[in-house]
């Protein structure tokens, strides 16, 4: 998987250094930092509190661990430093429910507003209530100076609000204003972890060295910025998706990554503090929800009614490697926008093609130089994707030479180029990376192109004597169509973790996005990288998943009273899985049209989703219910939800009736004891919708594209006669055998003729 992140080189390179120290510290060996999930039911009587109780079962395995926090909003426990034979033991006393070794989570942007539709309704956008609501942001903290967070249209901090400004060497009261309400960093994880925090490489306050946090803050809140670009691309206005809202930033990304205990104390305080939106544009391995850090804490965060919005992950196309999951968070897959910021390539032969790049620098003269290929003139095994080092100088000098996408940053390789003699590059997309182009602010003249036009130049080189060509670059285009088409990176579905709960949830745009950076690193953030941006153009689901919080708060200033849920369903209820002219929207990777297994209910469409007309609600008990379906233990259900609750004997739960507004059906072919096929699967599952809109009457429709499936709605025809009614209906689908792997794709929609609430539908075999 390529990381999008491009400082991600550097952060590998440091994690060697200092876990090398870490070896050599030979007493901290054995230490790890652990999470204790306690159970304060059973705290004895005579614990005067919580966290005396918390410290006894502590001392009772060792005297000298020490206490990183204690938690008790997002979990009843706190985390700790242990050896594992320690943590075995604290596990086996009373009053522990679990206790999970850490675990590392890793991060995963003005055309945007335009594009969604923002600048049309202005009206609706900029509702007073909108500067009520407040956005967390977990990441790597902000650049406070960033004319982003100018607060000269805001009135005061909402009265609210109980957060802080954290000072720090780096970071000052005065770093806070009315835009940007709060700043807290949390490193007790990763010091722990990575020894301490060294200044001299990374602010210890809430400022952020990357550019990362900045960039996703100032997506999904930053104040209009007349004039913005990056070396002139994407000139235009800079705003975030509610201008209105305030930021406050959590600062848990370090060099070293993003600690599940500094997350956890994180989101504990951001609950406290009164936000309403939180945003996480980070992951980490999928696993079951009662061992996954985010799951848990937004979980906490969900019942109090604050929306989590993550990404969905990096790591498409391959099917299933989705992040973020967990069924009450909102999970964000990435899609292109319209613009793009062309080069030019022209070879020996007279053949021109187009590409894409960032380069600002000086261009290269318009005559051409020889061109070769990178896996020809390196000593390596993948020289073709131009590590460092792997260029041979007498072989690149002079010349323009053809980088494989993958394995480093994609600005990375242009120096390797550069330190070789190469003049220019042509970054070549390998299969994976299909026809997506994301633009960088390369060093060198580079142009990036498809895996195709790739194809097309590399066959040039090994077939033509002496080989030639030049690059150049343009100014930024607008109006590209097809657009949006889902990123190649984009992570795709099914659901991991329970297939029966389509994922991700939606789209937004996450390639070439112009946003608010840092001052401390260059655009492309490699340390050879000295020139200094106040906006950056990157890409990633970690740049789309800010998108996303930035309409939930526009949803939920104008809705204050909908759940995270309704705020949610209205995102995906009218959402778009199709271009004007009826056509899928199409996936990069592959050239073809993209199913709901890439962009779940579809592309956001801010303006319909203020109107949903009806939403497909859910209280924490349905997610409760959900868990008892999954079949887990009092003890797996109390880690998540804190509480006591014992799924009901007798009860039919079933994952399927989680009340979600996209359907995912998978089906078992199963097959009887002699290997035939067995008789058709009848599958049920139950919706409830709510009136949000006036008194109206909806009908259903089914697309009903699939042979394989019968399915049937009940009833057909809805009348809400007053606002916040609540009106059930089943789904019956009666499946036929279809070879295992097989998947298939239909659309339920309930109609009022305004207003068209759609659900997707995923049917898979295995
Ligand atoms: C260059 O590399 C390609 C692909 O690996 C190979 O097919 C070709 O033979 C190489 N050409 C030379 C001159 O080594
Ligand atoms: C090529 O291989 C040799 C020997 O393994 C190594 O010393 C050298 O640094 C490599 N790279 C280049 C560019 O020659
Ligand atoms: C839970 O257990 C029931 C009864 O054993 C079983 O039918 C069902 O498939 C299980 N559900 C899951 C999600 O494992």
């Amino acid at each position: 998987m390529e990381i999008y992140r491009f400082r991600h080189l550097t952060l590998v390179t440091l994690l060697f250094l200092r876990h090398a120290c870490v070896d050599a510290d030979k007493t901290n060996r054995q230490q790890k930092t652990y999470i204790v999930h306690m159970d304060k039911s059973l705290m004895p009587e005579s614990s005067n509190d919580h966290l005396q109780w918390y410290d006894s079962s502590l001392k009772l395995v060792s005297d000298s661990a020490s206490m990183l926090y204690t938690y008790n909003n997002v979990i009843h426990g706190y985390s700790a430093r242990l050896t594992s034979e320690e943590a075995r033991l604290l596990e086996e006393q009373p009053g522990i429910l679990s206790v999970q070794e850490e675990v590392r989570y890793e991060l995963h942007t003005t055309r945007s507003p335009e594009f969604l539709g923002l600048l049309k309704d202005a009206a609706v956008t900029e509702s007073n209530t909108m500067s009520e609501v407040i956005i967390g942001v977990l990441d790597t903290g902000v650049w406070p100076e960033s004319s982003s967070f100018d607060d000269r249209e805001l009135g005061p901090v909402p009265s609210g609000w109980k957060g802080e400004c954290e000072v720090g060497k780096t970071f000052y009261k005065s770093s806070c204003n009315r835009k940007l309400i709060g700043a807290r960093s949390f490193s007790q994880g990763y010091e722990e972890a990575f020894g301490p925090i060294d200044e001299t490489a990374e602010s210890n306050s809430p400022r952020d060295d990357d550019g990362h946090g900045t960039h996703t803050a100032t997506t999904a809140a930053g104040s209009a910025v007349v004039g913005a670009s990056l070396f002139g691309y994407a000139a235009g206005t800079a705003r975030g998706m509610a201008r209105h809202a305030r930021l406050a930033a959590y600062k848990v990304c370090w060099l070293g990554g993003c600690f599940s205990s500094d997350i956890l104390a994180a989101m504990e305080k951001a609950i406290e503090d009164g936000v309403n939106i939180l945003s996480l544009s980070l992951g980490g391995s999928v696993t079951d929800y009662f061992r996954d850090t985010v799951a848990i804490a937004s979980f906490a965060a969900t019942s109090r009614g604050i929306l989590v919005s993550c990404s969905a992950g990096n790591g498409g196309p391959s099917p299933g490697s989705l992040s973020n999951v967990a069924p009450w968070i909102t999970t964000v897959g990435a899609g292109t926008m319209d613009r793009q910021f062309p080069a030019y390539i022209s070879l020996g032969n007279g053949k021109k093609f187009p590409g894409s790049s960032l380069y600002s620098g000086k261009p290269l003269s318009s005559s051409f130089v020889p061109l070769v290929f990178a896996g020809n003139v390196s000593n390596t095994s993948n020289g073709n994707v131009c590590t460092t080092g792997s260029l041979i100088p007498e072989k690149v000098k002079g010349k323009i030479v053809i980088c494989d996408r993958g394995l480093n940053a994609r600005a990375q390789k242009g120096l390797v180029v550069r330190d070789a003699g190469g003049i220019g590059m042509i970054l070549a997309n390998t299969e994976s990376y299909g026809e997506e182009l994301v633009a960088d602010a390369h060093l060198i003249p580079t142009a990036a192109v498809g895996q195709a036009t790739g194809g097309i130049i590399k066959k040039y080189v090994f077939t033509e004597t002496n080989p030639t060509a030049t690059v150049a670059t343009g100014s930024t285009q607008l109006g590209v169509q097809p657009s949006p088409v889902i990123a190649s990176f984009s992570s795709r579905g099914p659901n991991p973790i329970t297939p029966d709960v389509l994922k991700p949830d939606l789209i937004a745009p996450g390639v070439n996005i112009l946003a608010g950076w840092t001052g401390k690193v260059g655009p492309t953030g490699l340390q050879e990288d000295s020139r200094h941006v106040d906006f950056n153009i990157v890409s990633g689901t970690s740049m789309s998943c800010p998108h996303a919080s930035g309409l939930a708060a526009l949803i939920k200033a104008a809705h204050p009273e909908w759940s995270p849920a309704a705020i949610r369903s209205a995102l995906m209820t009218t959402a778009y899985s199709t271009y004007k002219n009826g056509q899928g929207i199409q996936d990069l990777a592959t050239g073809l049209p993209s199913t709901p297994f890439d962009y779940g209910a579809g592309h956001v469409d801010p303006i319909s989703a203020l109107d949903p007309g009806l939403v497909y609600d859910a209280t924490i008990d349905n997610y409760i219910d959900f868990l008892c379906a999954l079949n887990y233990s009092a003890s797996m259900i109390k880690i998540i939800t804190k509480q006591d609750y014992s799924c009901k004997d007798g009860k039919e739960y079933s994952v399927g009736d989680l009340n979600y507004p996209s359907f995912s059906v998978p089906i078992q072919t199963a097959s009887g004891p002699g290997g035939g096929s067995s008789a058709p699967t009848v599958v049920k599952y139950t919706r409830t919708l709510t009136n949000v809109g006036n008194p109206a009457t909806y009908k259903v429709t089914v697309s009903q594209e699939t042979k394989a499936v019968k399915i049937l709605v009940e009833p057909e025809v809805l009348i809400f006669s007053k606002p916040n009614e609540k009106k059930s209906f089943t789904v019956t689908f009666t499946t036929s055998s279809m070879p295992s792997g097989t998947t298939s794709f239909d659309y339920l929609k309930w109609m009022d003729g305004k207003h068209t609430v759609g659900s997707p539908i995923a049917f898979s075999w295995s």
